[in-house]
């Protein structure tokens, strides 16, 4: 069956099971344009009576064949998110997200560990309040007047939704009394009625309807046509802030009843507690109440108190040593496992996914689950000891689903009582299932990888999907479904072919003009969204090469650290793994470690790889990183500490000390610039002595930064 006009027009009763595979293809396909064309790229192409049928028909052939639904199923996708089509705003502040408990004990630890940061023995006084689950919004007034709203986005930058926000009732217009500055940070949610209500309205009118009042809240923000988002009863509560031109109070609580005072809307179950004992307590009464509250929450958020110490405790990378979210436990069903799959990964990791039987977890439907490695499916934890208590996963087991909030689903247990008599255990691919390599696991490596590098299209066109993700090459109207088309047409095989695709088209742009979904207007889109990012920052190029072990995080320190790309490149090639001056100086890095170091040090030097990066850096401009901007003193300094603090603990003069821009390492070298030494210090204070490096104490330091 090749024409697709008539697999089209078989019946799904009538289909066999690989027509029912090449229709979910083309479903997927069909569909995925009809959003991207509705969410602003053309006028919409298919009328909304057209795409409800093809997404029926797509939800009935899933009910028939439930082991060929695929991942990127269009029945799972509910409420697009358009990634297009919004302006962005740059976040004054970074919008954060936050750390997770799940157990009580971790409540007590986090006290703990804020306190021994703090070097605060009395007990301390924390906020604990609902963790709504909705989307989270930044909406900043001037003189008064809300002149902005935005999404979180990457945390840096997001989506400028102000003109929807407007529509939001419990979000005020206008301000009496507050800063002349003022980002107001809270939740957009949807209440249960109103979310039911909205699903009836729109299965009565033909229209999309919404898996869960989270992604109608976020699908109803996210128009582009404020109208719609109006026609939808959004709410809103706030809980935290961002740019301030005048302090709000001195109390996280104190700030809270501040905002209710401005007029938003802030939930009533906040409350003060005078450490992990009544935080906990308080959980639980939220928990008792959360099946009435009548909107979604997943989990109590606690915040110390006091904002003095608030910003003593800063930041890591990513979320507030202040706060911390104490999840609710994750939802459980049982159902049966009808297959398992092998999914390659851009560095060959070979991923077991477990097709279910498809089952509602937490009121969203399920049908993949993840099975983590080969010693989980077999009973085995990561080091070798006994899980479940050893049973394995078997295909045709009854199997436990769990899922806790966004997080891929797990398959947690297993019914040994309800095994078919003639499962077999599972054997582990040895082989790729893509390219055919060895698949093969290192020492230590709970992973088994696929060989093949280059020439294994799964790893290729993952390493593609990884190349033009968000905090990568973040391409407009490329996303993974186009660069896995490119890849299958042979157009883009690495990343490098994505910038010369304007001219293998040539001026005509004919062949892509030809293809389903693209127009005049796509096309010369993409090409100018490509051209757009010749110019990229180092740290983004770092991050795109998907290098095992390189996160956004890392690229970001490894970009500080080298500064260009010729340094970075240049230092890599000539490393020497375990040794050597180059080495020694990657170990320096505060947060780089050997593995990550070796990683992206075989990277670069292995042949191929290196030869396909270079053809990509020939077509780019990379921007050289940003040196710390901070004008504080010791911005882009190397600081050491030694010997006993006073005023501090070690680890909040750290933090401090890069908050202000500083590199903080661990031992003296030639590249120090300052070390701090309080009483007690010994060979690195005579180190620096004989090196001639600037020394200060504890109150020359904060005299230094300008914290005396
Ligand atoms: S405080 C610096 N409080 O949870 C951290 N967040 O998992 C500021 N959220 O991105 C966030 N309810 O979207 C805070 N009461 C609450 C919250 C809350 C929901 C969301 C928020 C955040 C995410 C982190």
């Amino acid at each position: 069956m090749s024409d697709t006009q008539s697999l089209a027009e078989i019946a799904v009763a009538d289909l066999t099971e690989s027509q029912a595979r090449a229709e979910l293809a083309r479903l997927a396909d069909v569909l995925a344009q009809a959003n991207t064309a509705y969410h602003g790229q053309d006028a919409p192409d298919l009328s909304d009576a057209d795409y409800d049928a093809l997404k029926q028909r797509n939800t009935a052939i899933e009910a028939r064949f439930p082991g060929l639904k695929r991942a990127d199923s269009p029945s799972d996708q509910v409420g697009a998110a358009p990634a297009q089509g919004f302006g962005k705003i740059t976040h004054k502040i970074a919008m954060l997200s936050l750390g997770n408990a799940f157990a009580d004990a971790e409540v007590a630890e986090f006290d703990a560990g804020v306190r021994k940061f703090l070097g605060h023995d009395a007990p301390l006084s924390y906020t604990a309040e609902p963790k709504i689950d909705g989307l989270s919004l930044s909406l900043r007034y001037e003189n008064g007047a809300l002149v902005s709203a935005a999404t979180r986005g990457d945390g840096a930058v997001g989506e400028d939704v102000t003109a929807n926000a407007r529509t939001v009732a419990d979000i005020p217009q206008t301000l009496t009394g507050a800063p002349d500055i003022i980002e107001v940070r809270g939740e957009v949610y949807m209440s249960h009625d109103d979310f039911a209500a909205l699903n009836d309205r729109q299965a009565a009118t033909g229209g999309k309807t919404f898996a869960n009042p989270r992604n109608a809240a976020a699908g109803s923000l996210r128009q582009l046509d404020p109208a719609i988002t109006r026609a939808r009863p959004l709410r809103f509560f706030a809980y935290a802030w961002g740019d301030l031109s005048a302090p709000l109070s001195d109390t996280q609580k104190g700030a809270i009843d501040r905002l209710a005072s401005l007029g938003f809307v802030t939930n009533p179950l906040t409350t003060l507690c005078d450490g992990p004992d009544a935080m906990i307590a308080h959980y639980r009464q939220i928990e008792e109440q959360r099946a009435t509250l009548g909107y979604d929450i997943d989990g109590v958020v606690y915040k110390v108190n006091d904002l003095d110490l608030q910003r003593r405790l800063g930041f890591r990378s990513t979320t507030p040593r202040w706060a911390i979210a104490h999840k609710f436990p994750a939802e459980l069903a049982w159902t049966t496992l009808e297959a398992i799959d092998i999914q390659v990964g851009r560095t060959g990791a070979l991923s077991p996914v477990a097709r279910l039987k498809p089952v509602t977890v937490g009121g969203v439907v399920v049908s993949n689950a993840t099975l983590h490695n080969e010693d989980y499916i077999a009973g085995r934890g990561n080091k070798g000891e006994e899980i479940r208590g050893g049973k394995d996963i078997r295909i045709g087991d009854w199997v436990q689903v769990y899922r806790a909030g966004d997080v891929i689903p797990k398959v947690a247990d297993v019914d040994l009582s309800k095994r078919p008599a003639d499962a077999e255990p599972y054997e582990f691919p040895h082989i790729c299932p893509d390219c055919g390599s060895e698949a093969i696991r290192e020492e230590g490596d709970a992973v088994r990888r696929c060989t093949g590098g280059l020439i294994c299209p799964a790893q290729a066109v993952e390493k593609l999907k990884h190349f033009v993700s968000r905090g990568a090459f973040d391409i407009e109207g490329l996303g993974a479904k186009q660069v896995e088309q490119f890849y299958t047409d042979g157009w883009v095989r690495e990343p490098a072919d994505i910038f010369t695709l304007r001219d293998r088209f040539g001026s005509g742009m004919q062949q892509l003009k030809n293809r389903e979904g693209w127009g005049d207007k796509s096309a010369a889109n993409l090409f100018d969204a490509i051209d757009e990012r010749r110019k990229i920052p180092l740290h983004r190029l770092i991050f795109g090469l998907g290098i095992r072990h390189v996160g956004e995080q890392v690229s970001k320190l490894l970009a500080t650290h080298f500064g260009t790309w010729d340094a970075f490149e240049t230092a890599l090639t000539q490393a020497e793994i375990g040794q050597g001056a180059a080495w020694d100086d990657l170990m320096n890095i505060d947060g780089v470690g050997a593995v990550l170091a070796q990683s992206v040090i075989t990277t670069l030097q292995q042949k191929a790889e290196r030869a396909s990066i270079d053809r990509l850096v020939a077509q780019l401009e990379v921007q050289a990183a940003a040196r710390p901007t901070s004008d504080s003193p010791v911005a882009g300094k190397t600081v050491v500490f030694t010997g006993s603090l006073e005023k501090m603990t070690r680890a909040e003069a750290e933090a401090r000390a890069e908050s202000l821009g500083a590199k903080v390492a661990g031992s003296v070298s030639a590249k120090t610039d300052l070390l701090v030494a309080g009483p007690g210090a010994g060979s690195k204070a005579k180190k620096a002595a004989d090196l001639g490096i600037e020394t200060l104490d504890e109150d020359g330091w904060l005299t230094l930064i300008g914290d005396a």
